[in-house]
């Protein structure tokens, strides 16, 4: 079957890494890929949003399966207009994606079908929401309601930062019409867990458990990013928490679609705070997380293809469990000086030949060829990812890879793992 995987990150390099070694595979083309996903696929460059051209490239070129990994093109319903034309293709469509586009949906489907998350109201003016704030105990957490890639969710410690936040949200419209409405909420504390699950709209499988390490520095601090790293699996979530997080958020998510008349196929990522009082719903993200899944997948053995035409083709319930390594993954991001604010590209890049290790893979989030050279090309650069029997042992491989490879002002976390070798439960 020829593949198309439809992205530019380093989610996307291991979905094409992961696909390709599916024997089923013959030929795989990524839109608009990168120079890692070059070497492994044809990389094609085509517009994104552009579904017209998307289409006609997948019905010229009789692609068997198209995987989107981004979720602007999901919320813009890439799904529906692929189906329109009896395209395959992974990925919940436009309604479904609301989950994602827009957090008062989202929170609002929560409520509707007592999914756990924290308590909330949803404004639409700016003065009613400074109003609100006078009256709240802070922090309280500040999110506008459409894509604002990542950056649209302020924690606030006090009314001069709550009223910052909602006027340049609301007033100053930084994130332009995601910011015409807000969703003001309560703050949660715990530790937070990314868990992913596939569905065919009628069963869901999870995967394995990860955690994610948004801020830019050490111990959690600095700014929030897109993700500077991950480790898998996740022993914060024990057999209890899982089956808790199954029957109380997962399940009930496919179901409230079903109850609302919309097939969702895809990935269900829910993103939770353990707290005191069990698993609640940070966010839904209607897609594969990013870098979690470059953490994720190297260790699943279950062929991808045959499971992502199995939720496309509504056969997920044959895969009743899924096949794993026992073994541990940590996800190392490097990225460029000054990432997740302003950052220079066009950086050599040098040791990646020297990274010999069957055990390590690397995936190329923002990085560009040129002849035998290589350059930085985004604010995250690479992933580099190490696999072994422990996650200390994980954590040794991927940061042994990490230092031979080099460019300037390379910033990369030191402790992607480490909280967890601290904490007490394990499996
Ligand atoms: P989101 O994009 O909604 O996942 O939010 C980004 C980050 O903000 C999350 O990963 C959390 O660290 C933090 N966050 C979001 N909502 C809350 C909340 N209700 N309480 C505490 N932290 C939150
Ligand atoms: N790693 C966070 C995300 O994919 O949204």
């Amino acid at each position: 079957m020829k593949v198309l995987v439809i992205g530019s990150g380093g989610r996307e390099h291991a979905l094409v890494w992961k696909l390709k070694k599916s024997k089923k595979v013959d030929k795989i083309f990524c839109i608009p890929g990168n120079s890692g996903i070059a070497q492994i696929a044809k990389c094609v460059n085509l517009k994104i949003d552009d579904f017209k051209s998307l289409t006609d490239f997948a019905s010229r070129n009789k692609i068997g399966l198209t995987v989107v990994g981004p979720e602007v093109p999901l919320a813009n319903g890439i799904v529906d207009e692929f189906q329109k034309r009896r395209l395959k293709i992974f990925g919940p469509n436009r309604k479904a994606a609301q989950i994602e586009s827009s957090k008062v949906f989202a929170k609002e489907f929560m409520r509707k079908y007592h999914i756990p998350t924290a308590a909330f109201r949803v404004f639409s003016t700016a003065a009613e929401a400074i109003g609100f704030c006078n009256s709240v105990e802070f922090p309280v957490v500040i999110k506008a309601d459409g894509l604002a890639a990542g950056k649209g969710v302020v924690v606030a410690r006090d009314i001069g930062q709550a009223t910052k936040a909602i006027e340049d949200m609301m007033l100053n419209k930084i994130f332009g019409k995601a910011g015409e409405r807000i969703v003001i909420e309560s703050f949660l504390k715990g530790q937070e867990v990314s868990m992913m699950a596939l569905t065919d709209g009628k069963s869901i499988v999870p995967l394995l458990p990860s955690q994610d390490h948004k801020q830019a520095y050490d111990g959690n601090r600095g700014p929030n990013t897109g993700g500077m790293g991950v480790y898998c699996p996740t022993t914060l979530l024990d057999e209890s928490l899982s089956e808790q997080v199954n029957d109380y958020i997962l399940n009930p998510i496919m179901h409230g679609f079903q109850q609302e008349g919309v097939t969702y196929k895809g990935v269900i990522y829910a993103g939770l705070m353990l707290t005191e009082s069990g698993p609640k719903v940070l966010e839904v993200n209607c897609r594969f997380g990013d870098p979690e899944t470059q953490a994720v997948l190297p260790l699943l053995k279950t062929d991808l293809l045959d499971l992502l035409m199995a939720v496309v083709n509504q056969k997920l319930s044959s895969f009743s469990r899924l096949d794993w390594r026992q073994e541990s993954s940590v996800c190392v991001i490097m990225a460029s000086k000054g990432y997740p604010g302003k950052y220079r590209t066009g950086v050599k890049i040098t040791g990646l030949n020297n990274v010999n290790d069957n055990m390590v893979q690397i995936f190329h989030s923002g990085t560009l060829q040129k002849g035998n050279q290589w350059f930085t090309n985004g604010g995250r650069v690479l992933g580099v990812v190490g696999i072994d029997k422990t996650l200390k042992q994980a954590m040794n491989r991927a940061y042994r890879a990490v230092h031979k490879i080099r460019f300037e002002g390379a910033m990369f976390r030191r402790d992607i793992g480490a909280s967890a070798l601290k904490t007490p439960v394990t499996s």
